[in-house]
């Protein structure tokens, strides 16, 4: 079953942060969850296959291997919350491992109806499992499932894939607090994190040789002006992946290779270039151990176990929501 949305975020807001991201001064930005149109999806799928990038193999090796201890940490009664399930792949072995001794209720949560109805698919097959997708924005799907589940019910909430990187800090604390702040004291978290690695791995992570990355950067500017009537020239941007060591972030910018004007109808807008100027598309933060726990701290979690993938140093934390968010 797919619960529909109450609200949808329409063209307007898409036009209104276009607006806000490009008038930015000095630095122009576009937001980075607008990078998920559909052929924005298929692309970042198609990243998560890619040899230069291990976060996705880590995340579902740690997932794969752990499974059952996950399952071992949680009361009996409890139900699962993922938030931004994509098509449910990864998270099959949990819900393996949790169904094997109980009934669970499984509510994937997702803007994207194509998702969900993957997500249904893909997990149909387990036995004692119920999927209720929630086509929402994150807290507002968790919100919906926190107030209606019964007094004595646990809730385990899944995110992971180091979406929570995508958050520039200290929004990624902000996130974690809200959150914290739906559930109670004992409920789980279990929180995927990328990890601090060197450069010589993570550079071509995220600008890898068939181009995909690049792809799917510049898919944005292919969004705005199918939306929103701009007339980006796409030949006239160049993707770029750096790393700031002072945030200890992967940044991906789009590079203006000559001066240039470009108009956004639906915005109103016309903006100005100049040659080297970039636009901020995507922050991906990369985490310490002791990063991790400290954050959890202050949102009101403690780490109540962690694994951790070698290969490609990738962390798989299981919060405990403590007590009241700190501060
Ligand atoms: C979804 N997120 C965790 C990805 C990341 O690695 O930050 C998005 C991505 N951007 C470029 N490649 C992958």
């Amino acid at each position: 079953m797919i619960i529909a949305p109450i609200a949808h975020s329409c063209s307007s807001d898409f036009a209104s942060e276009v607006a806000a991201g490009l008038t930015m001064n000095p630095q122009k930005e576009l937001p980075s969850k607008y990078l998920y149109d559909q052929l924005g999806s298929r692309l970042f799928d198609a990243i998560c296959e890619l040899p230069e990038y291990g976060l996705t193999r880590a995340d579902e090796r740690l997932l794969r291997k752990h499974a059952g201890e996950i399952a071992a940490q949680v009361p009996q009664d409890v139900l699962v919350c993922e938030l931004g399930s994509g098509s449910g792949g990864k998270t099959r072995w949990i819900l393996e491992a949790l169904t094997r001794h109980r009934k669970i209720s499984y509510f994937p949560i997702e803007i994207s109806p194509m998702a969900l109805t993957l997500c249904q698919r893909e997990l149909s097959d387990i036995e004692s499992l119920a999927i209720v997708g929630l086509e929402r924005e994150y807290l507002d799907g968790l919100r919906h499932v926190a107030e209606r589940r019964h007094a004595d019910q646990a809730m385990l909430v899944l995110f992971l894939g180091s979406t929570i990187g995508n958050f520039s800090d200290p929004a990624d604390v902000a996130f974690l607090r809200q959150v914290r702040g739906m559930l109670r004291p004992g409920d789980f978290l279990l929180l995927g994190a990328d990890l601090q690695k060197p450069l010589a791995n993570l550079i071509p992570a995220y600008d890898d040789a068939l181009g995909v990355t690049a792809a799917f950067n510049l898919n944005l500017l292919s969004r705005v002006n199918r939306e929103l009537g701009a007339n980006f020239d796409l030949n006239a941007f160049r993707h770029e992946a750096r790393f700031n060591a002072e945030t200890s972030s992967i940044e991906m910018h789009l590079r203006s290779v000559r001066p240039q004007s470009v108009t956004v109808a639906s915005a109103g807008l016309a903006v100005e270039f100049s040659e080297g100027e970039t636009i901020w598309t995507e922050n991906s933060h990369k985490y310490s151990l002791i990063e991790l726990k400290q954050k959890a701290l202050v949102a009101g979690f403690q780490v109540h176990v962690q694994w951790i993938d070698t290969e490609w140093q990738f962390a798989e934390n299981l919060l405990v929501a403590a007590g009241e968010p700190v501060g």
